[in-house]
């Protein structure tokens, strides 16, 4: 049966919503949603809820507990997978439960398999249809680090700046300063907790003592919390104790420093004492921890992304290596007009790839593709 296209609309948006709620925990895999319709309404419905889970088609499969009537259509967020990965390509699946009809949101984005389910579907017979540009530009915009992954083989940084209109990260550099307002700021808690790692500069970490947990309205959330800290500055003595060290999430904690960090025997030992793993990484001429050396951190730390927020050195090395790949740029209306007021490091007219906009109670969110 073919779905008429108000129908299909409905049913895209809804399997965009069941991929949500794989919010930030399918890492390394995609968020994907998917539905079961027969004579119109929707039977069963599944989503992918963790990497080595059941993908979202067979969930939608098994939650419908028997064979789809002759006529079923499936409605996926995501072109099915046609290898086999940690679970058999969903491909069998859908062929082995004789649906005839299949709807796909997106295509997969990996070059190298793109198309190649939805060829599988077709020999076989099966009614294959991929949405309309729209649709398909949100279901794939969705899955944005998981794209980058497999398109680039890298991990995706993502550099997240809240500026205040005349484009100042704080009125006092070394001092937090408040710049957005709720919206704004409950917007971010939810990109955290879409990110499997944080990162932050020392400078951070000792003017703001973040905890950069996710605080969402009834959960709190920890990735894991990188902080870059070449000297070891933020274990010297007469620092009194971060939150990031001492918080119930401290073993979610990890320092990336260089051999002068290392040198530094009694902040090594202090970092010990907390429990806090301390990563050496290469240094640059300036004697900081290389920015380069960044994609193979992350990688080495099994994290496929990383949401950096700042401050201002970290996000201009991160941005002047071009290693940046994605930008989160929240604007405030208010204005930091003091003498010492810390600059953006990021150009105010820059033009970013896809940006999508957002305004968020006063503050408005630009971001897109670097
Ligand atoms: N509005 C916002 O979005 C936002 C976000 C975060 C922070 N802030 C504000 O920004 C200020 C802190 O910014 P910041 O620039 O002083 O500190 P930062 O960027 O958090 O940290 C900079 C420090 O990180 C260390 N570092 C190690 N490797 C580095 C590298 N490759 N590149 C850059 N830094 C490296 C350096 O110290 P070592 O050499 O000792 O390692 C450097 O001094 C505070 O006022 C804070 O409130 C604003």
């Amino acid at each position: 049966m073919t779905l008429s296209s108000s129908s299909l609309s409905s049913w895209y948006n809804r399997v965009l919503e069941l991929a949500r709620k794989g919010w930030g925990d399918t890492h390394p895999n995609p968020m994907v949603g998917a539905l079961l319709v027969e004579d119109g309404e929707i039977v069963a419905e599944g989503f992918h809820c963790a990497t080595g889970k059941a993908h979202a088609e067979v969930e939608a499969l098994n939650a419908l507990g028997r064979a789809p009537h002759p006529g079923a259509s499936l409605v996926i967020s995501l072109e099915p997978c046609s290898t086999h990965g940690k679970t058999p390509p969903c491909t069998e699946a859908i062929l082995k439960s004789g649906i005839q009809s299949v709807y796909v949101a997106c295509e997969d984005p990996n070059p190298q398999h793109a198309g190649q389910g939805l060829d599988i579907l077709r020999e076989h017979g099966l009614h294959v249809q991929v949405g309309d540009p729209d649709v398909r530009a949100q279901a794939t915009r969705l899955n944005f680090i998981f794209n980058h992954n497999m398109q680039t083989g890298r991990p995706l940084i993502a550099l997240k700046l809240a500026e205040s209109a005349n484009g100042k990260l704080a009125n006092e550099a070394g001092t937090p300063s408040r710049v957005t307002e709720s919206d704004a700021r409950a917007d971010m808690m939810q990109w955290r907790r879409l990110f499997p790692s944080i990162c932050v500069g020392s400078g951070t970490v000792l003017s703001d003592d973040p905890s950069l947990t996710a605080r969402l309205p009834d959960d709190t959330w920890c990735p894991l919390r990188l902080v870059v800290d070449s000297t070891l500055s933020t274990l010297a003595a007469g620092v009194s104790d971060r939150a990031l060290y001492t918080d119930k999430y401290a073993g979610k904690t990890r320092i990336i420093t260089t051999d002068h960090g290392l040198a530094q025997k009694d902040r090594v030992a202090r970092a010990r004492e907390l429990g806090i793993t301390i990563l050496q990484a290469e240094s640059c001429p300036r004697g900081r921890v290389s920015p380069l050396c960044f994609p193979e951190v992350l990688t080495h730390l099994g994290v496929n992304s990383v949401y950096c927020e700042g401050g201002a050195r970290m996000a201009e090395s991160l941005y002047e290596e071009g290693l940046a790949d994605y930008l989160f740029r929240y604007r405030s209306p208010r204005e930091f007009l003091g003498p010492h007021a810390l600059p953006s490091p990021i150009p105010k007219k820059l033009r970013l790839r896809d940006p999508l906009e957002v305004q968020l109670g006063p503050d408005h969110l630009t971001h897109g593709f670097l």
